[in-house]
């Protein structure tokens, strides 16, 4: 069977074969792969434990399927096209023979300084090739790499770093975003300061070449590249072999790393990039997110380049110069699948749509959103403006555990609807169930969205803490893993993604839970509680509310509780609003009840309902009152 689906028939057929025969239809998936010895067993499940396997007696390694694979007819073809943060400085091209000779010189730095397989990396970098390469040379000598978002604090890389244990940080000594040049190794350096024991050694990539300190355990990338041998055997890794660790939220104060193995994680990257994007050669393929989150990993690296395509790599921000940007980047490199957040629309959408209108955007093809709902306003207006009513929207939802797409439509396949992801991709299979757990059969209902059979590319274990794993998915609905999610099927079939039920947040598509700003917030000295909720936003989607009860009447509290914030988690955690209170609407257990307090944040306060019960009924009016007043100032 071919990977790639090319007809509204494909689809039909492909579906209904891995509803019927999931197993022969993945084994059959993996053949279009370099395995150094091929699977006995497709797969082995037990969602109660949770245990899955696929691929059993498959022996691989991911970088020989990205890189030496395409060595033979791709040598020449740009792997990874990099485009400079500023509009003024040239992009640069690598090509695939290139880019494998750079990533087994890593791999071999790596191994000169006594990194091996099953070794924690954590990557702390810019959008630079180097994290492309880091990335790669991990995964070529079975390190298992653990990228963490530049915009993190050096407290959130330090807890990541302590968590997977990691012996290597490799970072950049700066990141340029727009106008700005922000710290980086000095962020490592802080991160080292506060606690990371475990590691060893710091590669330091010198990317605008500025100053930065300087310690024994520090080392220049471009000198152990120097030193370092050129090839680089790769490591032959069992199929269940765990790639990477990826650090995101949960309704827990402590984010989790969620585990993915080697050769599920594989066949998915590259089933669901094929046919989403609907890839051929020749093309330019732009996903602007970051290789900080998922969407990066998935479908900036390993994605694109186990297809073999060209993948393009920009180190900005949508708005700099100007809101043309993106738009200026698509016709001078003649982009033609393009992936975003519906956030970055919704923040180039208010800059009018005299900025995409300069720019010749005919060689789209397809364009893409991820991370977060899209309204139905910004879906027009990509659908008008960019896709220009000629490249279809493909709206696609999944998650960092999931580590591929599994509902969206497929262009020129399958239709596509506003504010639907629609479709399950072949393999897939999602249920609604009510809150008790039965399932919702009719269509034209909302319940809570379940995935019912295991995926290969689905997380393994939660690093460190496999009972968490098993908590936070497995144990809500029996044999099933649960999203987090509420969903709404239509008539036809169609999925819609409303949103999280649980206590996690969507700012800018990042993801966030609630207990983590609360105690970030709750770090800050004056501070005695605080509950945090989220509020509809027009450009985030979602916005940070926060309710504080301090022990003192400061001007400057809601400033200094900011800081707090940015400096334990990062810029992105930064609350939207503060109100500084005198107390918390809680249950006579002491349960802080947040659904009142996002009522009066959505501005709905006349929807709350009974207070009777609460232990603090009281505190509700005056809450609502000091919100209307400071709304108004
Ligand atoms: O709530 C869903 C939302 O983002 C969550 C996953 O976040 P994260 O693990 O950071 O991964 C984001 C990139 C894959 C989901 O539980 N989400 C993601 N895509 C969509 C979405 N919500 C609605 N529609 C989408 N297309």
């Amino acid at each position: 069977m071919p990977l790639r689906m090319r007809t509204p028939a494909d689809y039909q057929e492909q579906y209904a074969r891995s509803i019927s025969d999931p197993e022969g239809f993945w084994s059959d998936m993996a053949l279009h792969f370099f395995w150094r010895k091929p699977h006995h067993t497709t797969l082995e499940w037990n969602f109660e434990k949770p245990s899955i396997k696929w691929y059993q007696g498959a022996q691989l390694n991911i970088s020989e399927n990205c890189l030496d694979r395409h060595l033979k007819d791709k040598s020449d073809q740009t792997a990874i096209l990099w485009v400079p943060n500023d509009p003024g400085e040239d992009s640069v091209s690598i090509s695939y023979a290139e880019l494998h000779q750079r990533v087994c010189t890593c791999a071999s730095a790596l191994i000169d300084l006594g990194i091996g397989k099953g070794d924690r990396v954590v990557l702390y970098m810019p959008m630079v090739p180097e994290l492309a390469v880091a990335v790669l040379a991990c995964a070529r000598i079975g390190a298992i790499h653990s990228v963490v978002f530049a915009g993190f604090s050096a407290q959130a890389l330090a807890d990541r770093v302590d968590d997977a244990q990691a012996s290597m940080i490799i970072c950049s000594d700066y990141s340029r975003r727009g106008a700005k040049i922000i710290p980086i190794k000095a962020v490592v350096d802080d991160a080292m300061e506060l606690s990371c024991d475990s590691v060893q050694h710091v590669i330091v990539h010198a990317h605008t070449g500025g100053d930065i300190s300087w310690h024994d355990h520090d080392h220049r990338w471009s000198e152990l590249m120097q030193r370092a041998s050129r090839t680089c055997e790769a490591t032959v890794m069992e199929s269940e072999d765990p790639l990477f660790i990826l650090y995101t939220s949960g309704s827990t104060g402590k984010p989790k790393g969620v585990v993915h193995s080697t050769a599920g994680y594989m066949v998915y990257a590259a089933y669901s990039f094929t046919n989403v994007f609907q890839y051929d050669p020749g093309d330019i393929y732009w996903c602007t997110a970051d290789i900080g989150w998922i969407t990066g990993h998935t479908y900036i690296i390993y994605g694109p380049l186990l297809a073999g395509a060209t993948t393009m790599m920009y180190e900005g921000v949508p708005t700099y110069p100007d809101a043309g940007r993106f738009w200026q980047i698509c016709e001078q490199h003649r982009v033609s699948q393009f992936y975003t957040a519906p956030t970055a629309i919704r923040a180039l959408m208010v800059h009018g749509h005299h900025f995409p209108e300069q720019y010749d955007l005919s060689a789209l093809k397809v364009i893409g959103t991820v991370g977060e709902p899209i309204n139905e306003e910004a879906w027009h207006w990509y659908n008008q403006y960019i896709g220009r009513h000629r490249a279809p929207i493909v709206d696609t939802w999944w998650q960092t555990e999931t580590g591929g797409i599994m509902i969206t439509s497929l262009p020129g396949i399958t239709d596509t609807k506003p504010t639907y992801a629609a479709y399950p991709l072949p393999g897939i299979r999602p249920v609604l169930v009510s809150p008790e757990g039965d399932l919702i059969e009719e269509n034209e209902k909302e319940g809570l969205l379940c995935i019912d059979y295991p995926w290969p590319s689905m997380i393994r274990t939660t690093y460190g803490d496999h009972e968490r794993c098993r908590q936070t998915y497995f144990s809500a609905f029996s044999g099933k893993y649960f999203t987090g999610d509420g969903a709404r099927r239509d008539a036809d079939g169609r999925i819609r993604v409303i949103g999280r039920v649980d206590d996690v947040i969507n700012v800018s598509g990042h993801r966030l839970g609630t207990a983590e700003i609360e105690n970030a917030i709750n770090e800050q000295s004056s501070v005695i509680e605080s509950a945090v909720v989220a509020y509809p936003h027009d450009i985030k989607g979602q916005g940070i509310c926060a309710f504080v009860i301090c022990d003192i009447d400061r001007p400057d509290l809601s400033s200094d509780v900011c800081l707090t914030v940015r400096k334990i988690i990062g810029p992105v955690a930064t609350p939207d609003r503060i109100y500084i209170v005198s107390s918390l609407p809680k249950t006579r257990s002491g349960k802080i009840m947040r659904r009142i307090l996002r009522k009066i944040a959505c501005g709905e306060s006349d929807g709350i309902g009974d207070t009777s019960t609460l232990l603090n009924p009281e505190c509700v009016d005056l809450i609502i009152r000091q919100v209307e007043k400071e709304d108004m100032q």
